[in-house]
């Protein structure tokens, strides 16, 4: 379905790491919308090589940043700026790690360098990509700037571990960043609060596959797609939800207003 909704936009999108990955399918569809754009991940993900078939689909340039380095950064936004042309409208943040999932480090036992890094990944790397933008003067008036979050946000998900926490600030960093750029260039910040996806961030925590099946009974219209996401991201960088921001959207199926759903019950019973 290509309505152009991005044509003549310019963006970075971070984030895609296989074919599974949230960011692949918003590169796809906002090729598909008319959008150019820079792709970007951490150096030791390139290793995989999976991007560089992306970004051939895509007609895209890589440029490989990571995402806790300010200096990665600064390089990538200004790589961008020239490699497109011109500002940006767009930009999306895509990353998420933590080592005490990855490695199996019970909540009680946080190993608290691993709980800097994941929230330097995964929350700060978003300050330095705005605080960076705005420095450079990188983006469009009207510009949107979204980030991926989970509801583990608002609500306990044991496995979720710290990444709870660094998701909490994600979404504090949106709404205080939000204010500012808004002020400054008019543009706007928002989370997607996405149904847990099969991806190998979500893969990463334990118990995902009963999880993920609970929730698409928890969500009346069962768990949102990674693609569906992606149609979600696209309508944030487009010009038909400009006076949005400052917002974490919640792109879930309905799992957040759910106490119970019938499907549940129906299980629960047998
Ligand atoms: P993914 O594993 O495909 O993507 C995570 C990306 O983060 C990878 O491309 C990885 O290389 C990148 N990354 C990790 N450390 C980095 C660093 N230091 N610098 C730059 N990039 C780095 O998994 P997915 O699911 O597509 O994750 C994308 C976002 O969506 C994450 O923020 C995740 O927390 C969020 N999300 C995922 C859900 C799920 O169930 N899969 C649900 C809700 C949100």
């Amino acid at each position: 379905m290509a309505n152009n909704l991005l044509e003549g936009k310019r963006g970075i999108i971070s984030g895609a790491l296989d074919q599974n990955s949230i960011a692949w399918k918003v590169a796809l569809k906002a090729k598909e919308q008319g959008a150019s754009f820079v792709l970007t991940n951490a150096p030791i993900a390139m290793r995989m090589g999976a991007i560089n078939d992306l970004a051939a689909q895509c007609g895209a340039e890589i440029v490989p940043a990571d995402a806790t380095s300010v200096e990665d950064i600064e390089n990538l936004f200004s790589k961008s700026t020239e490699i497109l042309g011109g500002k940006l409208d767009f930009v999306l943040h895509s990353i998420g790690m933590s080592p005490n999932v990855r490695k199996g480090k019970d909540y009680g036992d946080l190993n608290y360098d691993w709980m800097l890094k994941s929230i330097d990944i995964s929350a700060i790397s978003f300050h330095k990509m705005m605080a960076v933008a705005e420095k450079q003067d990188a983006m469009n008036e009207w510009g949107s700037i979204v980030a991926l979050s989970y509801i583990a946000a608002q609500r306990t998900f044991p496995d979720y571990s710290d990444m709870a926490q660094a998701k909490a600030m994600l979404e504090s960093i949106a709404r205080s960043y939000g204010e500012r750029f808004a002020r400054l260039k008019k543009v706007r910040v928002n989370t997607i609060s996405q149904s847990p996806t099969m991806t190998t961030a979500g893969s990463g925590v334990g118990g995902f596959d009963v999880f993920i099946d609970y929730a698409d009974k928890m969500s009346p219209l069962g768990n949102a797609t990674a693609d569906a996401c992606a149609d979600y991201c696209v309508s944030m960088f487009s010009d038909l939800t400009r006076m949005v921001t400052m917002q974490n959207l919640m792109h879930d199926g309905g799992f957040s207003s759910s106490g119970i759903t019938e499907r549940l019950v129906e299980q629960l019973k047998k």
